[in-house]
């Protein structure tokens, strides 16, 4: 399977912060943004990840992963030259994914919870053995800010729509979606919306109307955070301060993740570590290489 993040976009709603940078760029607690959904993917088991940004930030995206091997995975880079939708992603990647499935995860996007990668796992293998797209629903106070399922008198998935204006419940779908090989055709017959934005609902819609379309409910000892204001920016790292400091542990550590999915070797995580100037992160690298065991 291979894996796009989806890290473009104007960022208009967190001017001026963005004005000069991708929202995506933007420090999260400790590390940049993107690299809480760029570690979901490779804790899904992807290492053939597409990074697909604009075209002013292209390299700085560049100067963090360069062609990914640090981290034991490939990295390529496209360009979406301006925000048509997120649907966009498959057109753009459609050399990238070729006859393989895919995983699109939205740049701006935090999951946390330790049933993650068995939902992860649950969308990998309905996509590659049952020919399935999988979806996630998220339970949240102010649905009409996203894409919003809604259920029949049977808890069955009736619908999807995107930010309506009174919302059928309060499921959100979140910012991580898996597909089969057919997306590729599907993505090709979306026309614009209302907005003017090929929209990923209306994809998930196609798959729902032909019953392929797996919805999963993230429950609530689960945490999944968007970060579309400067509010909810603050609120995440805050978020990701909390748990980190009251574990010791770090969220979203690419060079944790490597090591734990058995990509890079303990040799390479201690050169990593070398090469980083900051001393508490250092420290985390080293303890990590001799606490726990090679993969
Ligand atoms: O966060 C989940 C929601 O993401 C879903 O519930 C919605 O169904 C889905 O449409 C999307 O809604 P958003 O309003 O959050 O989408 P937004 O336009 O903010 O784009 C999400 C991220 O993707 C953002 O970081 C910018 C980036 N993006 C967006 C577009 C439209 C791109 O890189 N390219 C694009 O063309």
């Amino acid at each position: 399977m291979k894996g796009i993040i989806l890290a473009g976009g104007s960022g208009t709603r967190l001017f001026p912060a963005t004005k000069g940078i991708s929202k995506q760029l933007l420090p999260i607690y400790d590390k940049p943004l993107f690299f809480y959904p760029l570690s979901v993917l490779m804790l899904a088991g992807i290492r053939d990840i597409l990074l697909i940004t604009t075209l002013e930030d292209q390299s700085n995206f560049k100067r963090f992963l360069g062609d990914g091997s640090d981290f034991g995975i490939n990295i390529d880079y496209i360009i979406q030259p301006s925000p048509d939708g997120l649907a966009q992603a498959f057109i753009l990647g459609k050399d990238f994914i070729g006859d393989e499935e895919v995983c699109l995860i939205l740049g701006d996007n935090i999951y946390y919870g330790n049933e993650l990668v068995k939902l992860l796992n649950s969308g990998v293998s309905s996509a590659s053995e049952d020919n399935k797209a999988t979806i996630f629903g998220y339970y949240v106070d102010d649905p009409e800010r996203y894409g919003v399922i809604e259920f029949d008198s049977y808890g069955k998935v009736a619908s999807i729509q995107e930010k309506p204006t009174k919302a059928k419940s309060n499921y959100a779908v979140t910012g991580l979606y898996f597909y089969p090989n057919n997306v590729l055709e599907k993505a090709a017959k979306v026309k614009p919306s209302n907005r003017g934005e090929l929209e990923i609902t209306t994809l998930n819609n196609m798959y729902l109307e032909e019953g392929s379309l797996n919805v999963e409910i993230m429950g609530r000892g689960f945490t999944w955070l968007d970060t579309g204001t400067p509010e909810s920016m603050l609120e995440a790292s805050t978020f990701v301060e909390a748990i980190e400091k009251r574990q010791g542990l770090k969220v979203a550590c690419l060079e944790e993740v490597a090591y734990e999915m058995g990509y890079i070797s303990k040799s390479h995580l201690l050169h990593l570590a070398k090469k980083i100037g900051n001393q508490n992160y250092n420290q985390y690298l080293n303890q990590l290489a001799k606490q726990r065991h090679e993969k």
